[in-house]
């Protein structure tokens, strides 16, 4: 049983996960345009990360009994810089996300909703890797500045991600 509040807090979340899946299929299509197709498979697989996140809370609001609501995804930028303005974009987000995701540990906490509190953990976690990707992008994308050999090279390199769904509990 998880509170009114706390059902409508993990609606929002569900909410920020869409938007963020959006953001990054947004971003991956940008990619492709410009020729980047080792981004773009980076990103795309990101939008499929979003999407398993929003699907973490969707499952755990109906395994609560309560109502999931989904609301309107705002709009992407739809414009993009350089992959290192990209992926500074993408670290800034992720920042904005994981401190919402504090704020439901946080209210989890007042409510002394133990359920909750536990099913969040995984989100934390998850956070910590989802910075720790986008800064060690960053740190290779200011290494090779703009020499296109370095740009290249890095861009086949992530041609190799794949998604990997997170496990059920
Ligand atoms: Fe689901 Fe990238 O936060």
């Amino acid at each position: 049983m998880i509170s009114k509040k706390m059902t409508e807090a993990l609606n929002g979340q569900i909410n920020k996960e869409m938007y963020s899946a959006y953001l990054y299929m947004d971003m991956s299509a940008h990619c492709t345009y410009v020729g980047l197709s080792g981004f773009a498979n980076w990103f795309m697989v990101q939008y499929q990360e979003e999407m398993s996140h929003a699907m973490k809370l969707y499952d755990y609001v109906n395994s609560q009994g309560e109502k999931v609501v989904l609301n309107a995804i705002e709009k992407p930028p739809g414009k993009f810089g350089t992959p290192l303005e990209m992926f500074e974009a993408t670290l800034k987000h992720e920042q904005f996300i994981t401190e919402s995701i504090h704020g439901l540990v946080d209210l989890a906490n007042e409510e002394k909703d133990y359920a909750t509190q536990i099913f969040l953990q995984w989100f934390i976690t998850e956070q910590i890797e989802e910075e720790a990707n986008d800064n060690e992008m960053i740190a290779k994308l200011k290494l090779v500045g703009i020499d296109g050999n370095g740009l290249f090279m890095i861009d086949k390199e992530l041609e190799t991600r794949l998604f990997t769904p997170p496990a059920k509990e």
